[in-house]
């Protein structure tokens, strides 16, 4: 029998998209992510995901930001083994268990309480092992962290839902408690933001969407002194693209020469401080 559906808020329930994203990547003959327990969760909750709206193009692209963000991750984890990862509005995703840090490593996942208390009920404990319920927006729940240990920070679909107001106080939160690393989110460009006001699939989330966007990865340098740009991953130019089915990998080749052409669809951006 399936479980009931954790009753969310419209914005917690922006989880769903992109948890089923993920979940119908995984059924795909050849994923991208090929994240299981995603497709788990939505099998044992028999979330409707058709209400969704949600287009083969948009279950890659956000299968496909999942895994640059978890290779960020990764990266800087190898390099530094004693880091803090932050999931930053993780939502129900279990990238802990995707990107296996080192007992050295601590990972926390940070989302709202009644987000948090479905990760402890439809996850397995390991997906969480330190959950933080909280709302990102306040300014306390940076405070049980340590303070001496280089951060690796990701937020995978959390741009969206802030205005750009609250993204720079939180992004001077995080780079004000560590003493160095990196910020990483997925692109939110100005078309994004007026794809989501027309596309059937932005229906769920236009309410509680409040970021304009922006189309310049340089835009957040001017958030916080210290904060610089490393890294803007244009996904048209990543080796996953081969994979992709015939149309969508044509369309993905064709803009992958202009950073122009690609920026308004699937980009990681990551910053280090
Ligand atoms: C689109 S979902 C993405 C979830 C997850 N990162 C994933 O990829 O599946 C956005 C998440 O951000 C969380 N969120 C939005 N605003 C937040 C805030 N102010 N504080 C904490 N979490 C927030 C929502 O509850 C939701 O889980």
């Amino acid at each position: 029998m399936a479980l009931t559906v954790p009753a969310f808020t419209p914005l917690q329930a922006s989880l769903w998209l992109t948890l089923c994203g993920r979940a119908l990547d995984n059924r795909l003959p050849r994923p991208i992510l090929g994240d299981t327990m995603a497709d788990e969760i939505v099998r044992k909750v028999d979330y409707d995901y058709k209400k969704l709206h949600i287009p083969s193009g948009s279950v890659i692209n956000i299968a496909h930001r999942a895994k640059k963000l978890d290779e960020v991750a990764q990266r800087f984890i190898a390099r530094h083994p004693d880091a803090v990862g932050l999931d930053l509005g993780a939502g129900l995703d279990s990238r802990v268990l995707r990107i296996t840090p080192p007992p050295t490593a601590d990972w926390y996942d940070i989302d709202f309480p009644e987000v948090i208390a479905a990760r402890r009920e439809l996850l397995p404990a390991a997906a969480t092992p330190h959950g933080i319920a909280a709302d990102l927006t306040g300014s306390t729940w940076l405070d049980p962290l340590p303070t001496d240990r280089p951060v690796v920070a990701v937020a995978d679909g959390l741009i969206a839902f802030l205005s750009e107001e609250e993204m720079i106080s939180l992004v001077g939160r995080v780079i004000d408690h560590f003493p160095s690393g990196v910020i990483a989110f997925n692109g939110y460009s100005t078309f994004a933001v007026r794809m989501q006001k027309i596309a059937p699939v932005g229906k769920a989330i236009r309410e509680v969407s409040k970021f304009p966007g922006f189309n310049d990865p340089r835009t957040p340098e001017r958030w916080h002194p210290k904060l610089k740009l490393a890294e803007e991953i244009l996904c048209t130019r990543e080796p996953e693209v081969d994979r992709f089915p015939l149309g969508l990998r044509l369309m993905n080749r064709l803009a992958a020469p202009s950073a122009v052409l690609s920026r308004p669809g699937n980009t990681v951006l990551v910053y280090r401080f």
